[in-house]
């Protein structure tokens, strides 16, 4: 079965990284340093940020769920675009705060300025996810900067940027980490499960505004929430960037023939910043249905992706870019059954 439904990597970890896991696994009768002082000492190094700016999550859903618990309550307000992450919704049901979802614009695109027509006294957070997920579609970093210079600066504001490592229009990685010394309230939340293909080990971590974000999350969570291996192998995974390089331009060649293979089919595509593509199903009355009905052909022949009702947009496929047979095969297969 080709897996293109979760945005995972389609390279498996570095014989190096493996191996850093590997190699602790003896070590298990020892809980893991509860400070994760390697894996954090070298996000420190690698953003120039120091050590108490970092947070480290078992995964980044960890550290969004926290900041949900940390920032929200009955009475406050989050608010986040939609489609976005589907775990954003979550933020509010565990914690009763209300959920602001604001429709992103016609380009799939966060539309700023109807979420900051959103922001009320109330509002204690913000999401923006970019690259958003699953519309693939990403801000440059200026639009999100005149956009905090616009919100009231007790407000925190989570960018969720688990897929940045594709976003060319970001620059780099780094670009982001600039804002943070202009803006305290936000915080980038970043995952090893994406283009470092460890997302079976979970490993995210925030670079944060300041402090003050980092020891919220860690009060409320278990100690030990990072395994050994986890730790060895992101830590690992962080020296070998000119791989993620590789992995980077590869996806983005292989994703330009996806999108070039489906839009030949006479389909709208999303412009993708990302590792994943964003489809609309040609109309039918009962869109959800038409999807059900195409996702469970693509199943049959053999591709497993994404349909859009559970993302929130019926009618709608996330696809994710897989290895070249892979993705030859989910073009097939959806000439064939549309
Ligand atoms: C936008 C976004 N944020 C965060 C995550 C969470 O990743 P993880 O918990 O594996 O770090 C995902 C996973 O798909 C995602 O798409």
């Amino acid at each position: 079965m080709a897996m293109l439904a979760s945005n995972e990597c389609a390279y498996r970890p570095l014989p190096q990284v493996v191996e850093a896991a590997r190699s602790v696994i003896s070590q298990s009768n020892r809980y893991p340093d509860p400070s994760y002082s390697l894996l954090r000492r070298a996000l420190s190094d690698r953003y120039g940020l120091p050590t108490d700016q970092i947070a480290l999550g078992n995964g980044s859903c960890d550290l969004l769920l926290a900041a949900g618990e940390a920032l929200l309550e009955p009475g406050a307000e989050v608010v986040y675009a939609w489609p976005a992450f589907s775990v954003y919704p979550q933020l509010a049901a565990t914690t009763g705060a209300r959920e602001i979802p604001v429709p992103l614009d016609s380009e799939a695109r966060h539309d700023l300025d109807a979420m900051l027509g959103e922001v009320t006294v109330a509002t204690r957070l913000v999401l923006i996810c970019n690259p958003n997920n699953p519309t693939s579609t990403s801000l440059g970093l200026e639009q999100v900067e005149a956009f905090l210079e616009c919100l009231p600066h007790n407000v925190c504001v989570i960018l969720d940027e688990a897929y940045c490592e594709f976003a060319l229009i970001l620059g780099d990685t780094y670009a982001s980490v600039e804002l943070l010394r202009r803006w305290p309230n936000l915080v980038l939340l970043r995952t090893f499960s994406k283009v470092y293909g460890l997302a079976g080990l979970r490993a995210g971590y925030a670079l944060c505004g300041t402090p003050e974000f980092r020891r919220a999350v860690d009060q409320l969570r278990q100690p030990f929430h990072l395994n050994i291996a986890a730790q060895a192998a992101a830590t690992e995974a962080l020296k070998h960037q000119d791989v993620v390089d590789q992995r980077v331009t590869l996806t983005l060649a292989e994703r330009s023939t996806m999108v070039n293979g489906v839009r030949a089919l006479g389909l709208w595509v999303a412009e993708s910043d990302a590792n994943f593509i964003w489809l609309k199903l040609p109309e039918a009355e009962d869109p959800a249905a038409a999807e059900a009905e195409i996702a469970r052909g693509l199943v049959q022949r053999g591709v497993l992706v994404r349909a859009g009702t559970s993302l929130g947009e019926p009618g709608a496929l996330r696809v994710t870019v897989g290895n070249d047979a892979e993705n030859d095969r989910f073009v097939a297969a959806l000439a064939a059954l549309i």
